[in-house]
């Protein structure tokens, strides 16, 4: 039996590019190729290509965001539907720590809430917002698959778990 690849082509360009395209090194190109050759339709290497140019820019800013849609011959708005649906993709910019403290039932029961408050004073900012040195930002996401160990939080691509407050600033103190 053969299995056969269908392409989607994407449907027309309903949102103006911007003019400006990001640019990236040599080393970049050659990584994202490498993830393209490793799928038989390119819209298939979206997220690793996302992670990379946030990386490269901090976020998924409207050049990065064009860029995309060229490499991948997607739309704009293809591009946004993922960027705006997984809380580790960033359209606007973000500090150098982001603070994502789970909120659903597990955490919730265990003291979440009192972990938020606990981030929001200590770093003096509110849900959603960026310290001003743009150190740290701050925002409340939905399970992080790590219910056994609530409360947690996720810095980056790092779990914390069995959170207290003592604890929240030993992480904080250590990342100042
Ligand atoms: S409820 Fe917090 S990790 Fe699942």
């Amino acid at each position: 039996m053969t299995t056969e690849f269908v392409n989607i082509q994407p449907l027309y360009q309903p949102v103006k590019m911007p003019g400006e395209m990001a640019v990236f090194s040599p080393e970049v190109e050659a990584e994202i190729d490498r993830h393209l050759a490793k799928y038989p339709s390119s819209r298939s290497a979206i997220l690793p290509l996302m992670f990379i140019v946030q990386r490269e820019r901090g976020y998924l800013d409207p050049p990065g965001v064009s860029y995309l849609a060229n490499r991948l011959g997607l739309r704009i708005t293809d591009i946004w539907e993922v960027a705006t649906f997984y809380s580790m993709l960033h359209t606007e910019p973000i500090g150098k720590y982001h603070i994502q403290v789970c909120k659903t039932l597990s955490c919730k029961l265990l003291g979440a809430q009192k972990i938020t408050e606990h981030c929001s004073k200590k770093l003096g900012i509110k849900i959603g917002e960026t310290t001003t040195d743009g150190k740290f930002s701050l925002l409340e996401v939905e399970c992080l698959g790590s219910c056994g160990t609530a409360p947690m939080f996720q810095i980056n691509f790092d779990y914390h778990e069995n959170l207290t407050t003592e604890k929240v600033d030993q992480i904080l103190d250590g990342l100042r």
